[in-house]
């Protein structure tokens, strides 16, 4: 049973990341945006940061309601573009976008602290 469970766990988590990703793909998102480093618009990493710190609990509303509504003026380095409102994308695409670039940042995060340790770990054992 335990087994089942995480095999469904698993395969959800896989299937968030690929189907998240391709939908960006799908309605041209990845024109603008990255996942990771700037374009013409801020990063997906970099507003899922902003919106973690700036709405807490709320961030993936927030998320949403900005791929939805579109948005202009928050990031003031991008301010020479703005974010088009996507009404036409349905509330369950919105939430696997939303959700997918949280659960992309979490990863970065959690990655980025093992590499911050294997770092602190080497000069620890340096003379
Ligand atoms: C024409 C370029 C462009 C396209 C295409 C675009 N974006 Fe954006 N996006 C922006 C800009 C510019 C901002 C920053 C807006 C601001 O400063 O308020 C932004 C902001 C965002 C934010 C942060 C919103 C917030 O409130 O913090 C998210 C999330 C986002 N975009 C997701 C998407 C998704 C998903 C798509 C595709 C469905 C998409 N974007 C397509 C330019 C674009």
């Amino acid at each position: 049973m335990k087994k089942l469970i995480l095999t469904t766990l698993l395969a959800s988590s896989i299937l968030l990341a690929s189907s998240g990703k391709e939908l960006t793909k799908q309605n041209g998102c990845m024109e603008c945006h990255n996942i990771m480093g700037k374009k013409a618009a801020p990063a997906f990493m970099g507003t899922a940061k902003k919106n973690l710190k700036w709405y807490g609990d709320e961030a993936k509303a927030n998320i949403i309601k900005g791929i939805k509504s579109g948005s202009k003026g928050k990031y003031r380095q991008f301010s020479d573009t703005e974010m088009p409102a996507y009404s036409n994308i349905s509330e369950s695409d919105l939430d696997t976008i939303a959700s997918w670039i949280l659960s992309e940042f979490q990863k970065m995060k959690s990655q980025k602290m093992s590499q911050g340790q294997k770092i602190s770990g080497q000069r620890k054992s340096r003379p």
